[in-house]
């Protein structure tokens, strides 16, 4: 009686801790992020849409918080945003702190800082 009850229900409760430990690995690893060289990103067509979207709900001339629609502000704390960007999502430190980017957003701004946070 005991063994038909006990190996279904090992194999469940294995099978539920591997997929629980491959999701939370997935939310605890940093985002990779590659530059194509090739591809300029634009700070006016690209960058600046995406900070208004994700980041100037919070980041503004009000918020006491600093001011990314401000181009200089970017450009002169463009390793820490790239930092932030890449956090794992569990890292209470990453940015957006709430809402998301998504990779596309991501590779934006990291690679436009990476080509020199350029106002182009
Ligand atoms: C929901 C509000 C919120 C949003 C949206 C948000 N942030 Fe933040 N951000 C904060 C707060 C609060 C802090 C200060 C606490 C901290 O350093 O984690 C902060 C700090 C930062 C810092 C560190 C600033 C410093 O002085 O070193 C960076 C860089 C940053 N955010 C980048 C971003 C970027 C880029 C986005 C958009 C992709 C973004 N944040 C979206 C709330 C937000």
């Amino acid at each position: 009686m005991i063994r038909r009850f006990t190996l279904p229900s090992f194999i469940i409760s294995f099978t539920v801790i591997v997929i629980t430990s491959c999701v939370d690995h997935n939310l605890g690893s940093p985002f990779i992020v590659e530059c194509d060289s090739n591809t300029t990103v634009s700070y006016t067509n690209d960058v600046a849409p995406i900070i208004l979207a994700k980041c100037a709900g919070c980041h503004n001339s009000s918020s006491g918080l600093p001011d990314w629609t401000v181009l200089g502000n970017l450009q002169e704390s463009g390793q820490e945003v790239q930092r932030r960007i890449t956090l794992p999502l569990t890292d209470p430190g990453k940015m957006p702190r709430t809402g998301s980017i998504t990779q596309a957003e991501r590779e934006a701004i990291y690679c436009w800082i990476e080509q020199g946070a350029p106002n182009n």
